[in-house]
């Protein structure tokens, strides 16, 4: 049987979902079984008209048990402060019964982010992301350094050790570039392959 990976992002403005597609290739070309969720929205309509947001992408919400369907998951977070936003924290806050009967041990976990500015901290998103990851002793698996992208320092590239990421601006008027979505691609097939090596052991890494 394939193994399955879930892909579980928050976007307000598209940049997440536009990477999330990119790990979803990746994923399938490793040849895993994915889902593409959104975490259910926190914020009223009124305050998201406020905040200018288009519409959702046409993708279910994800619901709390689902999360322990597949074998991986890989989150798309774009970055609050630093760190994840509520929508996001909501959904991992409320795994408390997962937690203590042990639902998530075991599977792997993956995470991809954006943000405004170069320096508005991705690294501390998946950073702070990676203690749900440790209680639940689910199975951390970072990007590494393997897209050379990650060594170009001649354009704007988001993206790190950690994973995938794109730059939106403080207006979102950045489109995810062609880099960032190879580096996305990438990111899900090796994650992919990971996940395929635990469920039918063997690796094509
Ligand atoms: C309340 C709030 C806090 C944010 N905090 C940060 C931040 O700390 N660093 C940063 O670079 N961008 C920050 N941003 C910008 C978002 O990260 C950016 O809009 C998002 O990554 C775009 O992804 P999306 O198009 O998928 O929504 C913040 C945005 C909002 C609304």
């Amino acid at each position: 049987m394939p193994a399955t990976v879930y892909i579980v992002i928050y976007s307000l403005y598209g940049h997440i979902y536009t990477l999330a597609q990119e790990v979803q290739k990746g994923l399938e070309a490793s040849g895993v079984t994915t889902k593409l969720f959104q975490v259910a929205e926190t914020l009223s309509d009124d305050v998201l008209q406020k905040m200018h947001a288009p519409p959702k992408p046409a993708i279910p919400v994800i619901k709390v048990d689902e999360l322990t369907e597949p074998d991986g998951i890989i989150f798309g977070i774009p970055t609050r402060f630093g760190t994840m936003p509520a929508q996001i924290k909501a959904l991992l806050d409320a795994t408390g019964k997962l937690w203590a009967t042990g639902a998530l041990s075991g599977k792997f976990a993956g995470t991809f982010f954006s943000t405004a500015s170069q320096h508005g901290g991705q690294e501390t998103t998946a950073l702070t992301t990676v203690t749900y990851f440790a209680h639940h002793a689910m199975i951390y698996v970072p990007f590494g350094f393997a897209n050379a992208h990650l060594f170009d320092n001649t354009e704007v590239i988001g993206g790190s050790a950690y994973g995938a990421g794109t730059i939106a601006n403080g207006d979102g008027s950045r489109a995810v570039s062609d880099k960032e979505k190879e580096i996305a691609k990438n990111q899900g097939e090796n994650f992919g392959k990971v996940v395929a090596t635990f469920v039918n052991g063997r690796s094509t890494l």
